[in-house]
């Protein structure tokens, strides 16, 4: 049998301790928008997102209220689960680094870099950081002698540890970072990898934690002192996963890791240094997202600055939340969350533009033609052509925001059409019965268009104007946006508001 290759796509694994907040749903949706995307575009997809749930933290998050590590992780995992339903992620599978599944192929890796010299045990007299588990050198201490507030609690340390030699992998990455221009993407962010290589010698990676400072970790399958470093545990998520399900041929290497710029170190550096040395090959892309502040400032839970993703899709339903995070912010810079910002892109986009334009358009074909399609029309044909094409061609190149300016220009196209061709009017002149005819076939065949282009965005919208259109659920595959679509003779649904108009806040 041919084993075709899958289209694979990865989050971070985000840290099981503490709550989910924006940053991670944010995420979380653009690599769901992804693999619903190919998807449509007919590829066989594998999603994989998940928790990291050893080091450090964990273990003082849990000794903090008196829980056992593993107990504290079973009930976090459970409202990161709920916590990716509630996003309507369509994720094949979700990984929690303290499953056996993983710690097995962690194990494997670390025995197989061992066997091939990889590693060698040091004693280490330094500083470290509790919060960030980094061991960190004088040049990261500031001008003034002090380490980032980041770092939390910093102390010198005296210790022995197991190493991974990264010194002679510095100029191959080099090399192929730059003979693969798209393995980085933004530019930006391979310039400052690049940066990075060439500037500063490369440290030996400690891969290690004694067992007196850590308990909870994988172990070192060739040392029982010490347990494994949590990044190097956490990366190897990526390949435990497919080769636990016997799927490695079909899904390995990944086409795209979705992370945030704070971790690129991690998966532009180490990650496929690991992956070189153990003989495999590197992920075809890292795309990396940008930072949400609120209202200008770094969210900071001490500060009960936050946006809490739940709140807001329980006020404005899941597919405003992922239509504002995609719509907003573009796959790179940072971005700021307002809530005025997002109340105007609800009213604008959301309530005026595409719920109006469903809404008036699917009512007019109730009351002049009792919901019954009449002969194909093809005034807006063009323009759904093009959004189609526009769109196909944005969510191939993962311009996610793009693809979404393209369905827009679309939904603004047909609504100025409503108001050009002012149906309303028509309906008032029987001699005018034809022309109705042609306006409402474009208008819902408009509709229909929209809702397939809508379908990797908005799920639960896209599956709403289906229904309201009498048609069952949604195409799988995006060619069904071609134009032509809404058979004649076909009795349609009727209109249900989409997007509730609210009140404007209380001043
Ligand atoms: O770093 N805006 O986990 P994590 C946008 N476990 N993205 C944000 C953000 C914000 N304000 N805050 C966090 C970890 N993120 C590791 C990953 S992967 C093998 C291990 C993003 O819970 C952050 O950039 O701290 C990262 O990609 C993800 O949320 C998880 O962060
Ligand atoms: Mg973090």
């Amino acid at each position: 049998m041919e084993m075709s290759k899958r289209f694979y796509i990865t989050t971070a694994i985000d840290y099981v301790n503490g709550q989910p907040h924006l940053g991670h749903a944010y995420e979380k949706v653009l690599a769901d928008v992804i693999a619903r995307s190919r998807r449509a575009l007919g590829e066989e997809v594998f999603f994989l997102t998940g928790l990291d749930e050893h080091g450090q933290k964990v273990q003082q998050a849990a000794q903090a209220e008196g829980k056992d590590p593993q107990q504290y992780c079973d009930e976090l995992a459970a409202s990161w689960r709920a916590f990716a339903t509630k996003l309507n992620l369509t994720n094949d599978d979700f990984v929690r680094t303290t499953e056996a599944r993983h710690k097995t192929v962690v194990q494997a890796l670390l025995s197989q870099l061992h066997a091939a010299g990889h590693f060698y045990k040091a004693a280490y007299t330094g500083f470290y950081s509790m919060k960030e588990e980094t061991f960190l050198t004088e040049k990261d201490r500031l001008p003034d002698g002090t380490f980032d507030p980041s770092y939390g609690e910093v102390v010198e340390l005296q210790e022995e540890n197991w190493y991974f030699r990264l010194k002679d992998h510095r100029q191959w990455l080099i090399d192929y970072i730059e003979a693969n221009p798209t393995f980085i993407s933004p530019n930006y962010r391979r310039n400052e990898v690049l940066g990075f290589l060439k500037n500063n010698p490369l440290e030996d990676l400690c891969i290690s934690r004694p067992l007196a400072r850590l308990t909870w970790g994988i172990p070192l399958p060739f040392d029982p002192n010490f347990v494994t470093y949590v990044w190097f545990d956490a990366l190897v998520n990526y390949v435990s996963i497919p080769e636990s399900r016997g799927e490695s041929a079909t899904t390995w290497p990944a086409d795209a890791h979705v992370i945030g710029k704070d971790i690129l170190k991690f998966h532009a550096v180490y990650w496929p240094i690991m992956l070189k040395a153990a003989g495999l090959p590197l992920p075809k892309q890292l795309l990396v997202h940008g930072w949400w502040q609120k209202d200008g400032a770094k969210m900071s839970k001490s500060t009960g600055n936050v946006v809490d993703p739940v709140a807001v899709i329980e006020e404005w339903g899941v597919d405003a939340f992922r239509y504002y995070a995609v719509r907003e912010l573009d796959i790179g810079p940072d971005g700021n969350w307002t809530a005025a910002g997002f109340q105007s892109r609800y009213s604008a986009e959301l309530a005026n533009g595409l719920g109006n334009l469903i809404n008036r358009s699917l009512s007019m074909f109730k009351r002049y033609r009792n919901g019954i399609v009449p002969a194909r029309h093809d005034d807006l044909a063009p323009d759904a052509a093009k959004a189609m094409r526009e769109t196909v061609s944005n969510l191939r190149e993962y311009e996610l925001q793009g693809a979404l300016q393209s369905i827009w220009s679309l939904v603004n196209r047909a609504n100025q059409y409503v108001d050009q061709t002012a149906p309303f009017k028509l309906a008032k002149d029987p001699a005018q019965a034809g022309r109705l005819d042609e306006v409402l076939y474009n208008l819902a065949e408009t509709s229909r268009v929209l809702a397939v282009l809508l379908l990797p965005f908005l799920p639960t919208t896209s599956a709403k104007i289906y229904a309201q259109l009498g048609l069952g659920s949604v195409p799988a595959h995006l060619d069904a946006a071609t134009w032509g679509g809404l058979p004649t003779g076909h009795t349609i649904a009727g209109p249900e508001p989409l997007f509730p108009r609210k009140d404007p806040p209380a001043q």
